[in-house]
């Protein structure tokens, strides 16, 4: 058994924070989303991995998720030249692959931590061409959408229709026997001109080969945008932190903390009042601040006189004297919020292409 992990793309729906790196490599409770993937395969016991790369981001994926020995798995990266489709990736794999089983993972979707395990158990005792994985939306037209009949048999599948035949969309994690390679030699670019894995199903569907189908029980976040992400974010804190950590980094004694809070290596923090679930990376400086439930804060960031709850801080940012609360943001790399020197009631700003910016009415 294989895994292909997909870290392609072009991760429009996450600008502008994508313009400069990978939407799988921005982080989720500190941790890149890809990891998380590579971690679900590592725990079923598949070390056999290939990571499809894109021209753009393919060395930063690359460079920072290294050859798989962190997680104790092999990893192969493939370069797919031209974000092409799902289908396309799986045939860019092919020499990887070979006739091998695989479960194809993509890179930027996140499920609960063992599921696939299970489904893994599923697809290698009962055997069928391709397993799926399907669960209920209030938003199908965002996803591939299945019909299925009241036995539970897959009759269609249907790639972002604008009128869905049910609420169930493909979770993107995909269970394939080699039979999958045949179906995409039969099947033709869609409307949007890319090589559609739902066609390709649908195709195997058509020619009565099994293709079975489960519903996923536990949480699944396709973290796309930016409230997915967040939720991603409150999810894994709120599943996966434990307890509180704080090894040789400085806190001084006016520093309230309670519940689940992580605190990176040489962190300084000075009177502030943390409330977990929260995790702050390594060498941050915070000082007279407030940190709410289900934030994460990257590396080296600095955060002075500010208040911020329900947030995704990435690496190197620094928020000084904000008197507002910063609530459901996501804040990019290196980035500085501060007050405009001598014009505490202006707005000074540099805002790169793409970003969302919601002030408060006075
Ligand atoms: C892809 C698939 C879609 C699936 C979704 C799950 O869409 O094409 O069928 O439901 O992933 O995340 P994308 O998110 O690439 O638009």
């Amino acid at each position: 058994m294989k895994a292909l992990i997909l870290s392609g793309g072009k991760g429009t729906r996450l600008r502008p924070l994508t313009y400069t790196g990978a939407k799988q490599l921005v982080p989720v409770a500190n941790k890149p989303i890809l990891w998380y993937g590579i971690e679900e395969m590592a725990n079923a016991g598949i070390t056999d991995i290939g990571i499809i790369i894109s021209p753009e981001t393919g060395a930063e994926v690359q460079n920072k998720t290294g050859n798989g020995e962190k997680f104790g798995v092999n990893i192969t990266y493939i370069l797919q030249d031209q974000p092409a489709g799902l289908a396309h990736a799986v045939k860019v794999a092919r020499d990887f692959l070979k006739d091998s089983p695989f479960v194809m993972y993509l890179g930027d979707n996140l499920i609960q931590q063992g599921d696939l395990s299970s489904f893994l158990d599923k697809f290698i005792q009962q055997q069928p061409d391709t397993l799926i994985l399907l669960r209920e939306v209030n938003n199908p037209s965002a996803f591939g959408v299945a019909k299925i009949d009241e036995h539970g048999r897959v009759l269609q599948l249907i790639e972002k229709p604008k009128i869905p035949p049910s609420n169930l969309a493909l979770v993107g994690v995909y269970f394939f026997s080699d039979i999958i390679h045949y179906a995409i030699d039969n099947i033709q670019p869609s409307p949007r001109g890319e090589l559609e894995i739902t066609d390709a199903i649908q195709y195997l569907i058509d020619q009565e080969k099994q293709v079975s189908a489960c519903n996923l029980a536990g949480w699944w976040l396709d973290t796309g945008k930016k409230d997915d992400l967040l939720e991603a974010n409150r999810l894994i804190l709120d599943t996966y932190l434990k307890t509180s950590i704080a090894i040789d980094s400085q806190i001084d004694p006016q520093t309230k903390i309670s519940g689940r809070v992580q605190i990176g290596h040489g962190s300084i923090i000075n009177n502030c009042t943390i409330r977990g679930p929260v995790v702050i990376g390594d060498n941050c400086h915070l000082e007279n601040c407030f940190i709410g439930p289900y934030t994460s804060i990257g590396d080296h960031s600095t955060l002075i006189e500010s208040d911020l709850e329900h947030s995704v801080i990435l690496d190197s940012a620094r928020i000084e004297k904000i008197n507002q609360r910063i609530i459901d943001s996501l804040i990019g790399q290196r980035t500085r919020l501060t007050v405009a020197p001598h014009h505490p009631k202006a707005l000074r700003l540099l805002i790169g292409d793409d970003s969302q910016i919601e002030l408060t009415a006075i």
